[in-house]
């Protein structure tokens, strides 16, 4: 019976190896054998689409006495990578159009191993060419994918050119206009990563939606074959759990834990998990939390738990330039740590890996999102898609980070049947990924009652969501209709609602009267602060709060020449790390909700 059972393992077997390129996402692809492709790229910028005529993927030299090739990677500019290209050349700050970037890859045979070119992510579109061959595209400036180069490296020189457009398009997710930088470059890391003949391609291990002792468990093999066995471990816990993966390579089920100690802000517990298959192990820290919304709190843990939210943009403002190291997300969180925030709403797109890790690993809570931001083409078929598959991707990539419980899937958009439609299918697309997480949308449209003094909002496709989030600059976008502290908020009565946007600007260190927006004045900002706390005393389902931005952040259409210079002031803190006065107001407005906490 033995070798019969032994044959017929290897006859299956022998049919699971059928490989096709493989370019689904790779689950924790820095807990791969992955070799940095990060460093000084060369570079060409190309404002009129020449390269593809030029055919600068193939990196080509003169052969002939007469003849002579008008570009030449190897002697012409260099950029690093990762990084935008506008904040490392003064020409390129505002450059929007094609730049190529190409380096020299030198491979060496690797039997029996699968290898991979993968992008943290490329602004805002692009086309891979590995040796002069187109082997990948792929749009969406803040997401990852990776292109199977197994049997497409050379021993030896090999030559990777990528060619990047940062153009925007009215088609584009975010659209044609959108208050950030339009950064443009290979923003995020390049590795290439291998993995053996038969990998572990996907996991998804987290805590049950309602159950405080149960761990789900789904793994997806590499190749779609029934019966072979894969094992998670959760040494800390005691885990050993051994699967078997169904006729389409998963592996799923559930194991029953004890004296688990859930993650949280106060106590960012991680456990060790490894996942083992016959020809594969990888591992990483993995949390374990519930959230839910009960009637109108929100609960984790099963513990109410009121946001202490800040947003910020993926910008160093001192170096003006796109975020995307350990070092980046370092700064940016510890700022958020100091104003006592235990949220983060991560504006306005899915942001670097190593930030989102972090960030888990310090306690914030994450609020993700695609740039679906206010102006999108909802009545076009093939924008929607895209944006289903952007959404995709950014579940994909954190689905296993317990930091991340709400995903975003609108910014500030005008209510119409397209845009219902459109919405609902991002919700389909996260749905069909992960059914743990709570669903919000940032809302600008509600109006105030002045009969009732009161706050409504008429979108119905609000009631689509689990938790309701409206974007309102009281003081500055809006006059107070009323005294703040009789203004009074109706909107989504049923559900928890989170101010994801308020605030107003301020160029830090500049004087005025405490009454004058046009002073940009840092006493006007304060007092715009103290009257926005006054109103959310009168905010009965009021969750969370999250002020508009950290940081001071770099805007086209910030346009005053003396307040703004291309800056939008709605910071807590300047490009230069001032805290201003608003930032004392909200630390110790959180420094009291989190001691009335206790
Ligand atoms: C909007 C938008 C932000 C923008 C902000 C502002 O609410 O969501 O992205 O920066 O307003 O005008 O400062």
């Amino acid at each position: 019976m033995n070798r019969l059972k032994i044959s017929l393992t290897i006859l299956l077997l022998g049919l699971c190896t059928a490989q096709a390129p493989a370019q689904e996402l790779l689950t924790n692809v820095y807990g791969r054998d992955c070799e940095s492709l990060n460093g000084k790229w060369h570079a060409i910028v190309d404002p009129y689409d020449q390269g593809v005529r030029l055919r600068l993927q193939e990196n080509r030299k003169p052969i002939r006495k007469n003849q002579f090739i008008e570009y030449d990677f190897d002697k012409g500019m260099r950029l690093d990578v990762p990084g935008d290209w506008n904040s490392q050349r003064p020409e390129l700050d505002l450059y929007e159009g094609t730049l190529w970037y190409g380096r020299h890859i030198t491979a060496a045979p690797t039997p029996g191993k699968r290898r991979f070119l993968y992008f943290g992510a490329v602004s805002y579109r692009c086309r891979v060419y590995l040796n002069g061959k187109r082997i990948g595209e792929h749009e969406g400036g803040f997401t990852p994918f990776q292109l199977e180069v197994s049997d497409l490296l050379k021993e030896g020189d090999n030559f990777l050119a990528v060619e990047v457009s940062n153009r925007r398009s009215k088609e584009n997710i975010p659209a044609l206009s959108f208050d950030w930088w339009n950064y443009g470059g290979i923003t995020r890391d390049v590795m290439l990563v291998s993995v053996p003949d038969r990998y572990i391609r996907d996991y998804f291990i987290r805590l049950d939606k309602m159950c405080a002792d149960k761990i789900n468990i789904d793994v997806t093999l590499s190749e779609a074959c029934a019966g072979q066995p894969v094992r998670v471990d959760i040494p800390e816990l005691g885990v050993k759990a051994s699967l078997q993966a169904d006729a389409t390579g998963v592996a799923s089920g559930s194991v029953k834990v004890k004296k688990l100690t859930r993650w949280s802000p106060d106590n960012p517990k991680r456990y060790r998990v490894v996942v083992i298959s016959e020809t594969d192990r990888v591992e990483e820290l993995i949390g374990f939390r519930n959230i839910a919304v009960k009637g109108t709190q929100i609960y984790l843990n099963d513990h109410p738990l009121f946001l202490r939210s800040i947003s910020f943009h993926e910008e160093i403002p001192q170096r003006r330039g796109r975020a995307f190291s350990e070092a980046d997300a370092t700064m940016l969180l510890s700022e958020a740590k100091a104003l006592g925030a235990n949220m983060i709403r991560l504006a306005h797109y899915p942001q670097n890996e190593h930030t989102i890790r972090m960030a888990e690993s310090m306690g914030f809570l994450l609020w993700e999102e695609i740039p679906v931001w206010q102006g999108i083409d909802f009545a076009n078929d093939a924008t929607r898609e895209k944006a289903g598959r952007m959404i995709r991707e950014m579940v994909t990539r954190d689905k296993n980070r317990c930091a991340l419980t709400f995903w975003g899937v609108a910014n500030e958009t005008a209510p119409s049947q397209e845009r219902n439609a459109f919405l609902r299918h991002l919700i389909e697309c996260v749905r069909d990924i992960d059914t743990t997480r709570l669903i919000t949308a940032a809302f600008d449209l509600p109006r105030y009652d002045h009969k009732t003094k009161t706050f409504v909002m008429d979108d119905p496709f609000a009631d689509e969501l689990d938790v309701v989030a409206v974007n309102k600059y009281m003081g500055w976008y809006m006059a107070w209709p009323d005294d703040p502290a009789e203004v009074r908020w109706n909107v989504a009565p049923n559900q928890p609602l989170i101010f994801s946007e308020f605030g107003g600007e301020a160029l830090s260190g500049q004087s005025g009267d405490a009454d004058t927006a046009a002073s940009w004045g840092e006493a006007y900002q304060e007092k715009l602060y103290r009257d926005n706390l006054t109103m959310f005393r009168n905010v009965p389902n009021l969750a969370g709060v999250s002020p508009w931005v950290l940081f001071d952040f770099r805007s086209p259409f910030r346009f005053h020449p003396t307040n703004q210079q291309g800056w939008n002031r709605k910071g807590l803190v300047s490009e230069r790390g001032e805290r201003k006065k608003a930032w004392y107001v909200m630390r110790d407005y959180y420094r009291q909700i989190e001691n009335n906490a206790q």
